[in-house]
């Protein structure tokens, strides 16, 4: 089974644990989307390193996500420039639109929304991205609106 040669450092030590760990859980969240609970447990079988390592390790690594996401992610900045132009009140219109808190999914698995502290495009404040696409200078009715358009299938 080809999972079982990937995962194979069983002769290993246990010296540098994240340094391998790292790399085992971006390849499952690559393949999964999220770290599934099996594959944590698969690596903890095959490596030896105890589960509550594991998780420990993938907790602590914003890049890692331990709940599977929507078709499209929602990542509404909450950085400096975007707070003082309104972000808080967008995420709350998205919220109340989608009917899910910051950090969650929709029942349809079509969106999850999540904070981050910046986008990296500070003049288009407050601003969202969702997967690939940004959006910028935005009231929170504009937000939703954007929303709508992906609900509804006009953007993809
Ligand atoms: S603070 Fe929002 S993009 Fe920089």
């Amino acid at each position: 089974m080809h999972t079982h040669r990937r995962y194979n450092f069983k002769n290993q030590h246990f010296a540098g644990q994240e340094g391998r760990l790292i790399p085992l859980l971006q390849q499952a969240q690559t393949e999964d989307g999220y770290l599934r609970r099996e594959r944590l447990e698969e690596i903890h079988k095959l490596s030896g390193i105890p589960l509550a390592h594991i998780y420990g390790v993938a907790t602590f690594y914003a890049q890692f996500r331990l709940k599977p996401v929507g078709k499209f992610l929602l990542r509404a900045c909450h950085g400096t420039a975007c707070h003082v132009s309104g972000a808080v009140e967008l995420s709350q219109a998205v919220e109340k639109h989608l009917g899910v808190p910051n950090g969650e999914t929709t029942a349809d698995r079509m969106f999850s929304i999540e904070t981050v502290s910046c986008l990296g495009c500070c003049s288009l404040a407050p601003a969202m991205m969702i997967n690939g696409a940004t959006f910028g200078n935005l009231s929170p009715s504009a937000a939703v609106k954007v929303v709508k358009k992906y609900q509804k299938g006009e953007r993809s």
